[in-house]
């Protein structure tokens, strides 16, 4: 049998892991298997590009963080169009795996890999997704790999902004990863003991924010710790799509929200104000040991998925089960915050500010 492997969209902590629990329990467990690593992601497999991986590039490699694949972007929206040669990248991504001989390919990637990987299934390639991103957004397992580290990077660093925000007598704003989905914001804003999280799933308005950071100065609590989202909207342009957010920010020179309530906030609380990104710290290094197990268990049982034949599927966690879900049913859907989850309830009543007055 033999399997190609790549890994695909925003790289994470725990791509290795999974890569080495495949290759392992593979060598193991399915006769006369060969191991083909495909680089760049979907960038490769459009390319034609593959090498063999051997056992003992498996070693080591349990720890490191980043991809021994590499990975890239390639947009969903582009897999169909033609291209200059008359043929589009997902007619080319098939003719390779072909070509290549492949009997399987296992896809390591996030929403947008698995929309591409179901597509590649209808075209009759046999692939296994496993649900990576620190986003935690992939719809149909409690939890993605790569999340966790990301958790626990995150509060970390909040931790230490804290303390420098603290000194200065400072309203801090921490603006985290997360696009579509507010999970990593919301968790570590309340493991870092945040005053306000600010998530893209409750659209906030920056004069709730600022009452409130107000109240807290009135009461003698002269430093405020918010976790933004970078993907945060507020209450004023929730009604606008993505599209005219983004091109209304571009004209300002501003990606997120963020500078803008930092903005606002100094402007109607006085209270020095400032902007911290940890930025691509999230994504990169050692995965957290939840994750080395995690991505060991996902390995595995994608490889035993594979040996038994089973394929159009992604890897899921469901409670404390390793199990898996159609691509086709869980492709191009995400898996947001509740606004009425419990999560965010203890949240707010707690006295955590959301922006949103409730
Ligand atoms: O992997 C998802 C993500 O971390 C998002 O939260 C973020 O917006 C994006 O990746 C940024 O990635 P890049 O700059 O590598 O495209």
């Amino acid at each position: 049998m033999k399997i190609g492997i790549l890994t695909s969209g925003g790289d994470c902590s725990g791509l290795n892991a999974v890569i080495r629990a495949i290759g392992l329990s593979a060598f193991a467990n399915i006769k006369n298997v060969e191991l083909t690593g495909i680089p760049d992601g979907y960038g490769g497999l459009i390319r034609g590009e593959s090498y063999p991986l051997r056992r003992e590039d498996l070693e080591g490699i349990l720890d490191r963080g980043g991809t021994i694949l590499r990975t890239s972007r390639q947009p969903y929206k582009k897999m169909t169009q033609a291209e200059e040669d008359g043929t589009s990248r997902l007619q080319k991504m098939c003719a390779n795996y072909r070509r290549m001989g492949l009997d399987c390919l296992f896809t390591l990637g996030g929403a947008g890999t698995h929309k591409t990987a179901a597509l590649l299934c209808m075209e009759g390639c046999n692939v296994i997704g496993v649900p990576k991103t620190i986003d935690n957004d992939i719809y149909g397992t409690d939890v993605t790999f790569g999340f966790r580290t990301a958790v626990e990077v995150a509060t970390e660093s909040f931790d230490r902004i804290r303390t420098t925000a603290e000194s200065h007598s400072r309203t801090m704003l921490v603006e985290l990863m997360g696009n579509k989905a507010g999970w990593l914001t919301l968790e570590t804003g309340i493991a870092a003991g945040a005053d306000a999280i600010l998530i893209p799933e409750i659209p906030f308005s920056p004069e709730a924010v600022a009452a409130f950071v107000c109240e807290r100065l009135k009461s003698g609590r002269r430093c405020t710790m918010i976790a933004v989202a970078e993907g945060s909207v507020l209450a004023s342009e929730a009604k606008y799509k993505k599209d005219e957010r983004v091109f209304v920010r571009t004209e300002r020179g501003e990606t997120t929200v963020t500078p803008h309530l930092a903005e606002v906030l100094q402007q109607m609380t006085g209270a020095e104000t400032r902007v911290c990104v940890p930025g691509y710290l999230q994504r990169g290094g050692t995965p957290c040991a939840f994750d080395r197990l995690l991505c060991t268990r996902l390995g595995e049982y994608a490889a035993r998925l594979a040996g038994e034949g089973r394929f159009g599927v992604t890897v899921a966690v469901s409670g404390n089960r390793i199990t898996f879900n159609a691509l086709a049913d869980i492709a191009g859907k995400y898996k947001l915050v509740d606004p009425n989850s419990e999560t965010v309830r203890a949240a707010k009543n707690l006295g955590i500010c959301f922006g949103d007055n409730a």
